[in-house]
């Protein structure tokens, strides 16, 4: 989500080659060799097979991380030492930060640039976990009566990771940096659909000084493998990023052992412009706030609220430059949208825009598949959208906008606020009275005011409502990785 480098020097296209697992340290087969394929989705072609751990594989992975969490050297280590692993893991992934986004580009679809982007974000939320691993402090606490009362932070545990396939690495970075800087293991579940890149930074982990075991990276299908992780007796927590309907699964399967969990969950964001706002940056903001990454984007700005008056022109002015766009090979760096990651995302946003339609809503452009290979969606805009249509309440994850005229500011706040979701919002205005309002009035875990999809690090990030539980990024994630201890002592 970081501002992409805009390189123009052609991409070579990566060698690709078979997927092992990584279990304790080692590149392993899958027990009984079960393998599924990985798919190029501009073009629909296999690139290669990839080991499909089994809940054998995952027992073997949680009992690694278990041994490196209980017996390693990982328990050993000073904090500020895993800090200089963190850091040595980012140094690395700069280093191969080419090859790595073209990598990412070739397997997720993303367009070269933002792969680019990510790959910096990686290494960034690296850096910044590295740099918190010797600052999570206990405290001393006056507590009645003559003892001495302090607390621990300690790691949680074995930490079952589970991750979608949008921001492959970004999502890694977002949940090994925290996970590790606290001193926790790790198992992680790649997303099926991205099972590539992943298992690249696990080999350069062991570079970084890792000890075997406290990273675990393992790919398969979200019903058996996931679901062995979120079973096992022996992970203490469960962190997941992906559909709210998946997360409520998860939530039921990882009461038996009380796991504790955290979700990020996606959006139905609404973006809201007001009369007076810059017209040209708020039309570049609305732009950027559905088309980026194909709309595949838990922060997308999918609900665009204008306000009445200057609907007309702000319409024509969006739908002229998403006619546009240049879809392409992602690996072409003057390509803008690369395809949805896979056949079932293309099929699920055509079938959201078929709905549309039928619902009484005006297809303004787009709305088709675009060219006859691969996974491509043209970027749509509708109009005459009521807030009970599908297409105004649902995720769509894909390059679709509902705009949504709007007269005033409380009924604007009231409508955005109708709806399940609670993940991010925006507002475009020149009036500081509005932004503050709008921003403490509105129910979600980021608000932009004049600005889009700025995700930083250093600052929180998740959702009210059915967008999630707990928050990534910044100190927050650290109460989620750790246990707190109270250590009381009778003084005489
Ligand atoms: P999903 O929620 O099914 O998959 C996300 C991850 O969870 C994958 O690694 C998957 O293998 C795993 N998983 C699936 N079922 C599981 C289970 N029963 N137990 C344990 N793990 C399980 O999302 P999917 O199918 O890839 O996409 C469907 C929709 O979800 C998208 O169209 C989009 O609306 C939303 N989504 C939201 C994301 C976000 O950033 N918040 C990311 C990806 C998808
Ligand atoms: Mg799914």
């Amino acid at each position: 989500m970081a501002t992409a480098t805009v390189r123009s020097a052609p991409v070579k296209r990566p060698v690709v080659k078979d997927q092992p697992l990584f279990i304790g340290g080692k590149f392993v087969d899958s027990v009984g060799n079960k393998t599924f394929p990985a798919i190029d989705p501009s073009t629909g072609e296999v690139l290669c097979q990839v080991q499909e751990a089994t809940t054998e594989d995952v027992d073997r992975a949680v009992k690694a991380a278990r041994k490196a969490l209980e017996q390693g050297p990982w328990k050993k280590t000073d904090a500020a030492d895993r800090g200089r692993m963190l850091y040595r893991l980012a140094d690395l992934i700069e280093k191969e930060a080419e090859e790595l986004a073209a990598l990412e580009s070739l397997n997720s679809g993303k367009t070269i640039s933002d792969s680019r982007g990510d790959l910096q974000a990686v290494v960034n939320t690296l850096r910044y976990y590295a740099g918190w691993a010797d600052k999570i402090e206990g405290r001393t606490v006056p507590v009645r009566g003559n003892f001495l009362s302090y607390t621990l932070r300690q790691p949680v545990g074995v930490i079952g990771q589970i991750i979608p396939w949008n921001f492959p690495l970004l999502m890694l970075a977002w949940k090994w940096g925290p996970a590790l800087a606290c001193g926790n293991t790790i198992v992680m579940k790649l997303a099926e659909q991205t099972p590539l890149s992943g298992m690249r930074v696990a080999e350069l982990s062991l570079e970084a000084g890792f000890p075997e075991g406290v990273i675990n990276v393992l790919n398969g299908y979200g019903e058996t493998t996931g679901h062995a992780i979120v079973v096992h007796p022996d992970v203490d927590k469960i962190a997941f990023t992906g559909h709210y309907e998946t997360a409520k699964i998860i939530a039921k399967n990882a009461a038996d052992t009380l796991k504790r969990c955290t979700f990020e969950l996606g959006g139905k964001s609404p973006n809201v412009i007001f009369a007076d706002a810059d017209l040209d940056k708020a039309v570049d903001g609305a732009f950027h706030a559905i088309y980026f990454h194909g709309g595949q984007c838990c922060t997308a700005g999918s609900r665009l609220f204008v306000e009445q008056r200057i609907q007309k022109e702000f319409v024509e002015r969006l739908a002229e430059k998403s006619k546009k766009r240049k879809l392409g090979d992602p690996l072409d760096p003057s390509t803008e949208q690369g395809p949805q990651v896979s056949q079932e995302q293309m099929q699920k946003i055509l079938g959201y825009v078929e709905k549309g339609q039928q619902e009484g809503a005006k297809l303004v452009v787009g709305g088709k598949r675009f060219g006859n290979r691969g996974f491509f969606v043209e970027p749509t805009i509708f109009e005459n959208v009521r807030d009970d249509m599908a297409i105004a309440r649902d995720e769509i994850f894909g390059p679709v906008v509902s705009v949504l005229p709007f007269k005033d500011f409380n009924e604007v706040v009231e409508r955005a606020n109708n709806t399940y979701y609670g993940l991010a919002a925006a507002i475009w205005t020149k009036d500081i009275d509005k932004a503050h309002t709008f921003a403490r009035e509105v129910k979600a875990g980021t608000v932009w005011v004049n600005c889009y999809h700025v995700v930083d690090t250093s600052t929180p990030f998740g959702g009210f409502k059915m967008s999630g539980q707990g928050r990534e990024n910044g100190e927050a994630a650290l109460e989620h990785y750790t246990e707190i201890k109270t250590v009381t002592i009778k003084l005489s």
